[in-house]
């Protein structure tokens, strides 16, 4: 009888994947167990290498996923295609040791938890041999500020080594996000069941294998999930990522307007005595035009960094379409603000009403015309 299932997300691991089986066998003896290797397609090869791999072990699977790409995803498809009543996550890169895994299986098969999991940063964990210091730091900002916002309570919520009935986790697979990396935080922030969570401290050892993935983007997806849980439901992320880019160009305006003038006009530049010169004019005029292409930068490479527009045409056709689309947003702010303070409202007030409608104009609109599908 199958008892556990290991899954193993990959993405160009070639060089681990037989030492990773070796390891995994010897800590393993004893149990029913199969691996599932979960592959996105690598370009170096890594999945002929599993497959290479399990012609002679048939415990050792793989699924091969084309087009697609994430640790978190990639779990939870392994998870999913076992028959096994006990399945476990961990890296494939070697870096976590599968020496816990019959400790963490003990007390899983036992019940006498529902969620084992592998804390680098419990007592008795260590992260010295990981040596990256930076990613430790990073790993604890990362950590606190995912138990703030979540209530999850663990000394490494990051963690992606953990192992729980595969009946807990089909029972709410579909209400998980799978975007970027925090899998187990996800399972956690999710389940509504109480579980009861053992931990087990890991020492967390570097890679002599290929490189992390963890990137930029990873790390972006982990924020903009956290805002998810958070805020999401009363105001969209990606309106409000739209919303956090207008605000810094109204800095940038400012700032743009500011720095002109003081080269146009030099020493007769009087700071609030703008609006008498056409100089203020002219400036201003550069200064909205760079605030927008500013604007247009930042929302290109973070409010749609899934469909970022790429190349010298595309990005020239998008800035064009986006500086369209701020025009009318920009009737829309400023016609609305006219009618409410006509209707007897207080300008301030007027004033922000048409800001708020002509960002909602400006994304509504930029967000089909110039990032979507039009
Ligand atoms: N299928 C698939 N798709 N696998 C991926 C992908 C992907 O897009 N990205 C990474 N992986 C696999 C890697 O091949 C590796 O087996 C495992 O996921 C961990 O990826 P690493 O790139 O080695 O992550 P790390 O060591 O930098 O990050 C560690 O810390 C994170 C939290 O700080 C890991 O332990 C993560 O699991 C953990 O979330
Ligand atoms: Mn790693």
């Amino acid at each position: 009888m199958l008892q556990l299932a290991v899954v193993l997300p990959t993405y160009k691991e070639r060089a681990n994947i037989a030492p990773m089986v070796a390891r995994l066998d010897a800590a393993l003896t004893g149990l029913a167990w199969e691996a599932i290797f979960v592959d996105d397609n690598s370009p170096d090869g890594t999945s002929d290498e599993i497959r290479r791999i399990a012609q002679a072990d048939p415990r050792i699977r793989v699924i091969e996923r084309i087009g697609r790409r994430g640790l978190a995803s990639a779990a939870i498809e392994g998870m999913c295609a076992t028959a096994a009543p006990i399945v476990a996550v961990m890296d494939a890169d070697q870096q976590h040791d599968p020496e816990l895994l019959p400790r963490m299986y003990a007390v899983v098969s036992t019940d006498e938890c529902d969620v084992a999991y592998a804390s680098r940063f419990a007592e008795g964990a260590s992260t010295e041999a990981w040596g990256r210091p930076d990613r430790v730091k990073a790993s604890g900002m990362a950590n606190s500020i995912a138990r703030r916002v979540t209530g999850v309570d663990l000394s490494d919520p990051m963690s992606g080594y953990f192992m729980l009935p595969a009946k807990i986790l089909r029972a709410d697979a579909h209400r998980l996000s799978g975007v970027g990396f925090k899998i187990l935080l996800d399972i956690l922030a999710t389940v509504d069941a109480p579980l009861r969570i053992k931990e087990f401290p890991l020492n967390f050892t570097a890679r002599t294998e290929g490189e992390s993935k963890l990137d930029r983007t990873v790390v972006l997806e982990f924020l903009i999930g956290l805002y998810d849980k958070w805020l999401g439901r009363i105001i969209p992320t990606r309106f409000a990522l739209f919303g956090t880019v207008g605000a810094l160009g109204v800095a940038v305006q400012f700032a743009g307007l500011w720095a002109m003038l003081h080269l146009l006009l030099g020493e007769r530049f009087i700071y609030g005595h703008w609006s008498s010169n056409t100089a203020f004019n002219v400036a201003n005029t550069v200064a909205a035009i760079f605030a927008m292409t500013f604007n247009f930068v930042l929302n290109n490479e973070f409010t749609y960094a899934d469909k970022r527009l790429r190349g010298f045409g595309p990005l020239l056709r998008g800035w064009l379409k986006f500086a369209l689309t701020c025009s009318l947003g920009l009737l829309t702010n400023v016609g609305s603000a006219a009618a409410l303070k006509a209707m007897g409202f207080h300008a301030v007030v007027a004033v922000l009403v048409g800001i708020v409608l002509g960002s909602v104009w400006n994304f509504a609109l930029s967000s089909r015309f110039v990032w979507g599908k039009y």
